[in-house]
């Protein structure tokens, strides 16, 4: 079977790495892939906006399954625009993919079906003087979300009023995320810990993946700008059988179904970005595709074949399939680009990207190939993976070997998994006086 798979980041270059593994894979095509995706596969120069010429190619090439990486291109219908057709299409429809594009249609969705996520409001244009009254009584901090897609930046969380109102007003009145913002959806914040679930599902029936933690902040300790994630880790130790039960009975399990009741075209990968409350799981958001970095420790650890697996996501047959997962824990750290988030520079020869060590792999976010090298061709630039016995094993392995790679400003956190990390002994009883 021929195969398209749409984006160029780490977590396409994991789903590629994976596909390359199964044998019912013939042709592997990446659009528009990076220097990684290149030795699992073709890489093609397509826009993935460009629904027409994806459509022209993939009839040139035969392909059968179109995998989707980013939101974008589901957002804007490109699962409806291939269906009825030879292709099909790993990702949801238009619809589908507003529990993601807009999330207002996400509340209004679980508030339907009785799925737990933080009171809210909406706001628009005809009515922004009773937002700006509801940011004045409402307790802090307070959470303001651009309705549609902002590029990860959408989310302000405020802890004045008068931030609140300031920012109310950039986003409505000054259109601060163009047509995303004209509509906001204000939040009460939660305060717990947060974790990524992950399940494929057909409309009907659902397979669960591995969970992962992601770290959005740049610096350590979680302190700094947020970033698209620094790393992340899988499995989550907090996230034990009876939390998870409770994420599949109050959240995975009505989420599927309301989409079954309604109607919702919905073949694909949803993301539930979830945060524990005291004990108790709450929806911080949908997304309509895997995460990344999450994909870079959620993919290693699924021993089933992920072909099969999109095979049965897309011909309604997930009802019949056991997922195989690997005891192992993984750790992925990121290797970032000096400055990012801020400004950066590309261009920068990458070294030790051939290192081979056992139950590691480097996965490419932002790179090309130029004059024979692997550059740098982005802010997130590739990250570690490692799979070990314990998460301290897998921490440690990713450290060492990202510890051989080097480009000219590179930065990566030395800490990712540390809540989870005894802190090394500094009773100072344990050590003797000099
Ligand atoms: P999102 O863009 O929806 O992923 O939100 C970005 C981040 O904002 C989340 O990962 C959370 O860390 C934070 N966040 C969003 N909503 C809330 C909330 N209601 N309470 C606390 N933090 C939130
Ligand atoms: N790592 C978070 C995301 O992919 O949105």
């Amino acid at each position: 079977m021929n195969i398209l798979l749409l984006g160029s980041g780490g977590r396409e270059h994991a789903l590629a790495w994976k596909i390359k593994q199964s044998k019912k894979s013939s042709a592997l095509f990446i659009a528009p892939g990076n220097a990684g995706t290149a030795t699992c596969g073709t890489n093609i120069d397509l826009n993935i906006s460009d629904f027409e010429s994806i459509g022209a190619f993939c009839q040139e090439k035969s392909i059968s399954l179109l995998i989707v990486g980013p939101e974008e291109p589901l957002v804007r219908g490109i699962a409806d625009f291939f269906e009825g057709t030879e292709v099909k299409v790993v990702g949801p429809s238009k619809e589908g993919a507003q529990l993601e594009g807009s999330k207002a249609f996400a509340k209004h969705f679980m508030q339907r079906n009785n799925i737990p996520t933080a009171a809210y409001m909406e706001f628009d244009e005809s009515t922004y003087n009773d937002g700006v009254v509801y940011l004045q009584q409402h307790s802090l901090p307070i959470v303001l979300k651009a309705d549609g897609l902002a590029a990860g930046k959408g989310v302000v969380i405020c802890q004045h009023p008068g931030e609140a109102i300031a920012e109310f007003e950039l986003m409505i009145q000054q259109s601060k995320f163009g047509e995303a913002s004209k509509k906001v959806v204000v939040e009460e914040f939660l305060t717990g810990i947060e974790l990524s679930v992950f399940i494929l599902t057909d409309g009907k029936d659902y397979v669960l993946l591995p969970e992962a933690k992601d770290y959005k902040r740049i610096g350590e300790g979680d302190k700094g700008l947020n970033t698209g994630g620094m790393g992340a880790i899988s499995p989550v130790p907090f996230a034990d059988k009876d939390f998870m039960k409770k994420i599949e009975d109050r959240i995975i399990k009505p989420t599927v179904e309301g989409i079954s009741k309604e109607n919702i075209n919905y073949k694909g990968f949803i993301f539930f970005g979830i945060i524990k409350v005291e004990d108790d799981p709450i929806v911080i958001e949908y997304n309509c595709r895997l995460g990344d970095p999450e994909t870079e420790v959620v993919i290693p650890r699924l021993k089933t074949d992920l072909v099969d697996l999109l095979m049965a996501t897309v011909n309604g047959k997930l009802g019949n399939l056991n997922v195989e997962t690997d005891e192992k824990a993984a750790c992925t750290i990121m290797a970032v680009s000096g400055g990012y988030p801020g400004n950066y520079e590309k261009g920068k020869p990458i070294q030790g990207l051939d290192i081979s060590v056992k139950n590691s792999i480097i996965f490419h976010s932002g790179t090309k190939q130029e004059d024979g090298h692997v550059v740098s061709n982005g802010g997130r630039v590739f990250s570690v993976t490692s799979l070990a016995e314990n998460l301290e094993e897998a921490i440690n392995q990713s450290k060492d070997v990202i510890g051989h790679t080097d480009f000219e400003g590179m930065y990566y956190r030395h800490d990712i998994g540390f809540e989870f990390i005894p802190p090394p002994n500094t009773d100072p009883e344990s050590h003797s006086a000099h």
